[in-house]
């Protein structure tokens, strides 16, 4: 009866050996079936308490019980850390490595790509409108005739058109789809969509790409961006429009640089303006840029006109509202003092350096 006790004792000193020196799931699966199978010491000890009084029985089918739970222990703990390790290997030898690219033989560092300037300017601007209280708004390049002239009261032939030079796209009737050449179009959308779910009043700021067909120069690019504000709600007056516009103007490009509103004309609004800001080149002195004025048009806005209102079927007597619409591009060209536009779209590293 000791004798078993003692060769049990062996057992588990010599089984711990073995499981800490094998080295392997394989090995380990062997060793299992040594320790703990048909043929084990652990089965021949379970035998042999067969020939042992009841009493003996008792204390040395303990002692069994807790070698086979000993053995167990050791070798699920083992299979666990082998697995592992197994894992590790099997991660380290499929691994990809993204840290270089290979051209030819040689490998190059990755230079990871960054938002050009006039995605970070579009990001600048709706920060400012948002913090303001506007809801950012998105509408499609595509747009119809209707959306983008006519719901905006620019009816077909009306000599208006010509302050638009547009890219059409074939696709149905001739000259009834096309590249949309402003974001007012977004206004049409939005307005329709609240109307049709009885959810006015409207405070949103709609950015996005416009196309004409524009020569491109030092200030101007044949596909652009301009970010377009709506409001729509009852009693906004034109002194809204102007404080919106001073607010954004002093956030954006700071305290120093300030704000003018000129008598324009814009089909859509009445009464319309232009507004200008504080040339930031010159601070408002005076340079080549601003053709010696100190100031800067960035775009249009005005008094959203009845005849809008009403191609979108919402009340003129009960709501009144507000637009404005200027260049995101125009905008990173002053903030940034970019002397030629048209360096936004060469693509040329020296450039988009500056910004990453
Ligand atoms: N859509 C006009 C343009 O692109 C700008 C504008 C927007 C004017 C909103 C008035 C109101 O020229």
């Amino acid at each position: 009866m000791s004798s078993l006790v003692d060769s049990l004792a062996t057992l588990v000193a010599s089984a711990r050996a073995a499981v800490a020196a094998s080295q392997s799931l394989a090995e380990l699966e062997i060793l299992s079936a040594e320790l703990l199978g048909k043929k084990s010491v652990l089965a021949t000890s379970q035998k042999s308490l067969a020939s042992l009084t009841p009493e003996e029985r008792k204390s040395a089918g303990a002692s069994v019980h807790e070698t086979r739970q000993i053995l167990e222990s050791l070798l699920a703990d083992k299979r666990t850390a082998l697995e592992g390790v197994a894992l590790a290997a099997k991660l380290e030898s499929e691994a990809l490595d993204l840290g270089d690219v290979v051209v030819g033989s040689v490998r190059l560092p990755v230079q990871a790509g960054s938002p050009g300037i006039v995605a970070l300017t579009q990001v600048a601007l709706e920060d400012v409108f948002v913090g303001m209280g506007f809801e950012v708004a998105d509408g499609p390049e595509i747009e119809t005739d209707w959306y983008n002239f006519e719901a905006l009261n620019i009816p077909p032939a009306h000599p208006a058109r010509g302050m638009w030079d547009t890219f059409y796209v074939d696709l149905g009737e001739p000259e009834t789809v096309l590249l949309r050449t402003h974001t007012s179009p977004t206004q049409i959308h939005l307005m329709r969509e609240a109307v049709r779910n009885n959810s006015l009043p409207i405070h949103a700021v709609m950015p996005g790409r416009c196309f004409r067909r524009d020569t491109p120069d030092a200030r101007h690019l044949a596909a652009f961006h301009q970010i377009e504000g709506l409001v729509v709600d009852e009693g906004i007056t034109f002194a809204d429009l102007a404080g919106v516009i001073e607010n954004f103007t002093r956030e954006y490009f700071g305290p120093d640089i300030t704000s003018r509103l000129r008598p324009a004309y814009f089909p859509f609004t009445e009464p319309s303006a232009e507004f200008e800001i504080t040339c930031t080149i010159c601070r408002g002195d005076g340079c080549r840029t601003c053709s010696h004025t100190g100031w800067i048009e960035l775009g249009g806005c005005g008094m959203v006109d009845p005849a809008v209102f009403a191609a979108v079927g919402i009340d003129a007597e009960r709501y009144s509202g507000f637009a404005f619409g200027f260049g995101i591009d125009r905008c990173a060209q002053m903030r940034h003092q970019i002397a030629d536009m048209r360096a936004l779209t060469e693509n040329d590293v020296r450039f988009l350096r500056r910004f990453s």
